[in-house]
Parts: C-alpha cells; sequence; structure tokens
C-alpha cells in the first residue's frame, strides 16, 4: 500500500496541522428574544437554555456574552397579541418597548453588531410576514411597511437589517428608502433562501407568532427547490445586499455550498429554532453528546461555505471554548 491516509490522522498534532475548518466565536450571531417589562426572564418551552428577556437582564446577558468573545447579537420581540394589528404599526411605533430596547443596547455597547429583523409577523395579527387581505399575502403594499419597519430600527442604531419577510423586490425598496434617508451605512442581511420550513417550530413558540391562517408558502421556498435560491441570490446581489443568507441550515447544506460557491459576497446561514431544540431534547434524554453535537453542526454549516453562523448554540459553544 503505497496510500495510507490514516498518516494524515496519527496524532492530534497532525489532525491539527490537516484540519481545515475551523469555528470561530467571531463567526458567530446570536439570536435573542425580548419582552416589554423589567426583571422578566422567560424560558422558552420548545428552547431549553433560551430565554426571552425583559431590556434590563437583556442587557447583563449581552455582557456575558460578550466576555465570552461573541460581538453579534440578531433581537427578536415578543409582542402581546393586544399591541398586533393588521398592519403592524407597533412595528415603526418609535415608543415601542423594542425600539427603544435597540437604542439602549448600542448606547451601552457601540461595539456590539446589532440585527435586526424587517418582518411584519411578530407585529401583525394575521402572524403572516407580509400584509393579508382576504386570505393573501399581499406583495407590493407589504414593502410600504416593511419601508417604515426598516428606517425606525435604523433610526435605533442597528447595524444590519435583516429582511426575513420574503417579499419579492423588498431588497432594493429597503436600499433605497435607506439611502434617501442617510442611512447609508446601515447594512442588509438578506433572508436569501428561507425554506417553508417545520423547523421554525419552537422561534414561533418564543415569539407567539405562528400564522393565524394557512401556511407561509406563498412566499418562503420549497424545500424541494435549489433552482430558485440562485435566481434570488441574483436578485439580492442586484438589489444590494451586503450578505447572502440560507435558511435553515442543516437541512439546506447544499444551498449553502451553492450560493458560496457563485457569488463573492459572504455567506450567512441560520441554523434554526428546531434544529437546536432537537439536539438539545435528545442530549437531555441522554442520546447524543450535547458539545459534540453542537460543534459537529456548527463546523458542518461552515464547511459547506457559510462564513456567518446564526446559532442559539453560540453562547453555549463560546463557553466551550474557553
Ligand atoms: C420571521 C422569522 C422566523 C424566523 C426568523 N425570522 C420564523 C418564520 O419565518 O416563521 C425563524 C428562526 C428560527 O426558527 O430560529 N420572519
Amino acid at each position: 500500500m503505497q496510500r495510507r491516509p490514516r498518516r494524515n490522522r496519527k496524532s492530534e498534532s497532525i489532525r491539527g496541522l490537516v484540519e481545515e475548518t475551523q469555528v470561530s466565536v467571531k463567526d458567530l450571531i446570536f439570536p435573542l428574544f425580548l419582552v416589554d417589562g423589567r426583571n422578566k426572564q422567560i424560558e422558552v418551552n420548545s428552547m431549553p437554555g433560551i430565554h426571552r428577556y425583559s431590556i434590563d437582564l437583556m442587557l447583563k446577558e449581552i455582557e456575558s456574552c460578550m466576555n465570552l468573545g461573541i460581538m453579534a447579537f440578531d433581537v427578536f420581540p415578543a409582542y402581546p397579541e393586544t399591541l398586533k394589528d393588521s398592519i403592524a404599526s407597533e412595528s415603526y411605533n418609535p415608543e415601542t418597548f423594542y425600539l427603544k430596547a435597540l437604542r439602549e443596547i448600542k448606547k451601552r455597547f457601540p461595539e456590539v453588531c446589532l440585527m435586526s429583523d424587517v418582518a411584519m409577523d411578530p407585529y401583525s395579527s394575521d402572524g403572516h410576514d407580509g400584509l393579508v387581505k382576504g386570505g393573501k399575502i399581499l406583495n407590493d403594499e407589504t414593502l410600504t411597511i416593511l419601508g417604515r419597519m426598516s428606517l425606525a430600527q435604523a433610526d435605533a442604531g442597528v447595524d444590519i437589517l435583516g429582511p426575513s419577510d420574503m417579499m419579492d423586490g423588498r431588497v432594493g425598496y429597503i436600499r433605497d428608502i435607506l439611502d434617501e434617508n442617510g442611512f447609508i451605512d446601515t447594512s442588509i442581511m438578506s433572508y436569501t433562501a428561507k425554506y417553508a420550513s417545520a423547523f421554525y417550530g419552537p422561534f414561533r413558540d418564543a415569539l407567539d407568532s405562528a400564522p393565524k391562517f394557512g401556511d407561509k408558502k406563498t412566499y418562503q421556498m420549497n424545500p424541494a427547490n435549489s433552482q430558485e435560491a440562485l435566481i434570488e441570490a441574483d436578485l439580492d446581489v442586484e438589489e444590494g445586499a451586503d450578505f447572502l443568507m440560507v435558511k435553515p441550515a442543516l437541512s439546506y447544506l447544499d444551498i449553502i455550498k451553492l450560493l458560496a460557491d457563485q457569488y463573492p459576497l459572504p455567506i450567512a446561514a441560520y441554523n434554526v429554532s428546531g434544529e437546536y431544540s432537537m439536539v438539545k431534547a435528545a442530549a437531555e434524554k441522554g442520546w447524543l453528546d450535547y458539545d459534540r453535537s453542537m460543534n459537529e453542526i456548527l463546523l458542518s454549516i461552515k464547511r459547506a461555505g457559510a462564513k456567518i453562523i446564526l446559532s442559539y448554540f453560540a453562547k453555549d459553544f463560546a463557553k466551550a471554548q474557553k
């Protein structure tokens, strides 16, 4: 035998030398859930270890993550039903607790990279990402609302807007409105290839944001398709996105690879709630080793071509590195 691949695996030090991929804490964005009020920390039932925080405790949580090297956060608000309406008007009310919290985070920690979702669902009485009329999701009418939401978030100091709504033309629409209003430095991470996935279940529990009727299949992508991801990516590049995102991550590693091979923009992947919870649940039963499974998952997403990973594992990963 002339070729013995095992020679390159014979010791920890050689394995280290030939290792191709590393995940760094710097690659990670940690999603956080915000609730109104003070002194609140409520665990999400379907996401053990993940909480909804009021702003005072969220600031503490951010500080503790920063001490572990995490510098980027994506904050999602959980709104009570009473503040939701059909046009998501709370999303651009400058006095709303979410926008005030974003301002507070940026004021206290100017060095963090703060990201925020642009979509109607947390604020919508219909639980859809777009405006609903007669049982349909209206595309162009939704853009107006997304534009107002984007300006309000940019004004609150958000560094990266994440349009997650999958309306056509929203990246260009948001880019124009940001530029016209002087927010030329506000970045856009487009949810480029966002699939209509079962793996968002726990997230919708965390925000009480499940659609009140139907599903999201007229705007989120069909899990059976990959070619559409290229169309979406072409549009996002043309319309001025700074990053392209694939979501979920694990069942879509081929899509991550496809975009990473074809586009020069940095690729992000959202390792979503269901992907976190299934590992947690199996680990709680003693069926999987949590740390090893987490490492392998994050590594596989990076190896597929994602430079940036949004993940609920971020804090546990950072702790395990110490
Ligand atoms: C809302 C949004 C969703 C997620 C991020 N932004 C849910 C959805 O589209 O229904 C899911 C994130 C996760 O599951 O962790 N537009």
